[in-house]
């Protein structure tokens, strides 16, 4: 399976990613969090991110392109990926097409995760993720047994930079201006399929699984 999860911001696509892993056996790539450990490790790629995702911007797409052209060149990308938060522009997109064509793996299916809008920002502020395994929790949705801890390993739990509530409305703006012209995109090839995000994250998930085909 090769797909791109396509989704506002907190529309749950890294959620339902980290499923598919463990159904499908197969890698999540999220620029997100490659950007985020390039921030968390101070290289210079991070430090030049770290400005624009605190102020709910896009990273510039040669940054994003030259990581994800590497990134999918790894021999566990072979039996299949899923792409999570990229492309996030039409000219991605278009790049991606060209990375995978040379490489011969093309995406089989686009698929939206629709939220509404006003379900967005609590699940945004709410989110809380450990610092040691990376589970996510939200204080209002899903919250841990102990105040800022992780159920799972004992880590700290810590909030996004950008999941301020300025910065989320800004993320949403460029998400709508930006990255919600790739449905036409998707679309346009036959291959988007979308799924209402609304309910618990078991049973999003089977109907994720259905519509992909398992
Ligand atoms: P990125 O990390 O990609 O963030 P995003 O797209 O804004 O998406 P999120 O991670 O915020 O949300 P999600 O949909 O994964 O939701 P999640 O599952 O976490 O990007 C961050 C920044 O990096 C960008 O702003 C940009 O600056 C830069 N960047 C990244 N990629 C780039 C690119 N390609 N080009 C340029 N720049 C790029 O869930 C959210 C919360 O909701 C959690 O608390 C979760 O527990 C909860 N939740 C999930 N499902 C449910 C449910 N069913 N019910 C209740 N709560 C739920």
């Amino acid at each position: 399976m090769r797909l791109v999860l396509l989704g506002a911001p907190g529309a749950g696509k890294g959620t339902q990613a980290k499923k598919l892993i463990d159904k499908y056996g197969i890698p999540q790539i999220s620029t997100g969090d490659i950007l985020r450990k390039n921030v968390a490790d101070g290289t210079p790629l991070g430090k030049e991110a770290k400005v624009i995702m605190d102020a709910g911007g896009l990273v510039s797409d040669k940054i994003v392109l030259g990581l994800i052209e590497d990134r999918l060149k790894q021999s566990d990308c072979k039996k299949g990926f899923i792409l999570d938060g990229f492309p996030r522009n039409t000219a991605q997109a278009q790049s991606l097409d060209g990375i995978l064509k040379n490489l011969g793996m093309p995406i089989d299916s686009a698929l939206s995760v629709d939220v509404p809008k006003d379900d967005l920002m609590k699940r945004l502020t709410g989110r809380r993720t450990c610092k040691g395994c990376q589970q996510m929790y939200n204080v209002y949705f899903s919250a841990p047994k102990k105040d800022g801890t992780c159920d799972k390993c004992g880590g700290a739990l810590f909030q996004r930079d950008d999941d301020k509530e300025e910065t989320i409305k800004k993320r949403l703006d460029v998400y709508e201006a930006q990255t919600a012209p790739l449905f036409d995109y998707y679309g346009k090839k036959g291959i988007l399929k979308s799924v209402m995000g609304v309910g618990s994250i078991d049973e999003i998930f089977s109907k994720v699984c259905k519509i992909l085909g398992s």
